[in-house]
């Protein structure tokens, strides 16, 4: 077959070669020169413009006034997942490129599985895999319990073979695992390399545009960025979702990287178990159960904010004395520079003694977030396990701890002190000048703080002065 004319070109500085390469001539770095396809046409661009302009009979048959044009009435079909639903923004878009990342290992053919049996109920549903075979695939299914009689799979890793395919089937979606697994059979470099992933993905978001088909494509990310794969895809679907975990093992966070069709900020929270993905739908009951309610030294909640979602999460902290020169300061799930400020501000304005202290600060659960309103809760867990005294176990802490030992709104107050106190928690503190604007919440008794000393004292009952002469 006719080899199409490539070249090998360096994916950080541009410098190309006719032949493979492991090091870049140009900018010395390794593994980045991929293969590219050129495909040089005769004529050049003035040409092509006389050409365009010769079929362009007036100006306004080109273009189109913003007022006149029609809006895409949007026909999205739900997966019936409601983790992947929320972040895909309702559902599918006819002709959606959907690229699931992760890690291998995480759950993505799991997942893809469980939703193209779903997905299946509303139409054909093609499920080509590169990487297991037809046996693997349906006795995976068999196991997690799915049938669908409309989902049909295609072991096969030649990608014209999938595009015939999906000629004959004409499926309303399909679903590629992997992405690197394919192989353009015009070029010659190996199924995984940049050129080979990019040109593959090329041609089948070519086809569901065409087609109207939905298509996900999973790929692998690994942690040198060695395979190519995701990062190179980026720009060229629809919709970038990533799968992983944080450190839980049975917790699997879904996030949406980028997405043309929905928003971008919201998660997706699924358990890994025996028998597949099940959704984690209400994420504060789930955390709640993880991590029991009691009392203690050195733990103390708060309310994060995930996307639109708002989520119970624990603050830990355990401050013990340093057997360093320098004490230690770690931050697991919450920001390291974050931490370091929020201790800074509490040896300021309480008067705690942490500079011959270790101090290890951490979210439980497995998560991983940035949001300021947890400020509150992690400074209480520190002041907390110092102290030896433990926050009340029905208590929610809210609010940005400032330089000054301010303690500063957060968005969304009233929506978290309302998931608390949905979970059954009886008292919050929050920002002193938020409280006043905040609606009456049944059965929660909000106190408002103004700063970390104030905070001290509503959450341990003692007054903050007597920290400066602590031990
Ligand atoms: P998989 O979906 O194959 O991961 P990926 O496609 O991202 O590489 O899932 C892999 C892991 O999930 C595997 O280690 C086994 C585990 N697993 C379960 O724990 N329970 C299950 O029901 C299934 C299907 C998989
Ligand atoms: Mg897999």
């Amino acid at each position: 077959m006719a080899r199409l004319k490539t070249v090998y070109r360096c994916q950080s500085c541009g410098h190309s070669a006719s032949k493979p390469m492991g090091q870049c001539p140009g900018c010395s770095e390794w593994n980045t020169m991929a293969e590219e396809v050129i495909e040089a046409r005769p004529g050049s661009l003035t040409e092509s413009v006389a050409e365009a302009r010769g079929t362009l009979t007036n100006f306004s048959s080109a273009v189109t006034a913003l007022k006149d044009a029609r809006e895409d009435v949007e026909t999205r079909t739900p997966v019936g997942m409601p983790e992947l639903d929320r972040l895909l923004g309702g559902g599918v878009v006819p002709g959606q490129v959907i690229l699931l990342a992760g890690p291998p290992g995480i759950g993505k053919s799991t997942l893809m599985l469980q939703a193209a049996a779903k997905l299946a109920a509303r139409g054909t549903f093609l499920y080509a895999s590169g990487e297991e075979s037809m046996r693997q695939i349906s006795s995976r299914a068999r196991r997690l319990g799915l049938s669908a009689d409309d989902l049909f799979l295609l072991s096969e890793n030649s990608l014209a073979k999938i595009l015939a395919a999906m000629e004959q089937v004409k499926p309303w979606a399909l679903v590629l695992d992997s992405i690197q697994t394919v192989t353009h059979p015009q070029l010659a470099s190996s199924p995984g390399s940049v050129g080979q992933v990019r040109e593959c993905a090329a041609e089948l978001v070519r086809a569901a545009k065409a087609r109207d088909t939905v298509v996900f494509l999973l790929g692998h990310v690994t942690k040198d960025g060695a395979l190519a794969g995701p990062k190179v895809l980026e720009h060229i679907v629809d919709t970038v979702l990533y799968f992983d975990t944080e450190q839980h093992d049975f917790l699997r966070v879904l996030r949406a990287q980028k997405n043309r069709f929905g928003p971008t900020d919201e998660v997706g929270l699924f358990e890994m178990g025996e028998r597949g993905l099940k959704e984690v739908t209400n994420a504060s009951a789930f955390f709640l159960a993880e991590l029991g309610r009691a009392a203690q030294p050195g733990r103390a909640l708060g309310v994060a904010l995930e996307g639109s979602r708002p989520m119970l999460v624990e603050t830990q902290a355990l401050v013990v004395p340093t057997r360093y020169p320098l004490p230690r300061r770690t931050a697991t799930g919450l920001d390291l520079n974050r931490v370091l400020v929020l201790l800074a501000s509490m040896e300021r304005h309480v008067g705690l003694r942490l500079e011959d202290r270790d101090c290890f600060v951490s979210l439980a659960g497995g998560l991983r977030l940035k949001d300021p309103a947890l400020d509150l809760a992690a400074c209480m867990a520190v002041v907390g396990s110092t102290r030896d005294k433990a926050v009340p176990s029905d208590m929610i802490l809210l609010g940005e701890v400032g330089l000054l030992g301010e303690v500063g709104r957060v968005p969304q107050l009233e929506a978290r002190v309302k998931e608390a106190a949905k979970a059954g928690f009886s008292r919050a503190l929050v920002p002193a000048r938020a409280a006043r604007d905040l609606a009456k919440i049944p059965g929660m008794a909000v106190t408002g703080v103004a700063d970390l000393r104030a905070a001290v004292s509503a959450a341990f009952g003692s007054g903050g002065d007597d920290f400066s002469d602590e031990d």
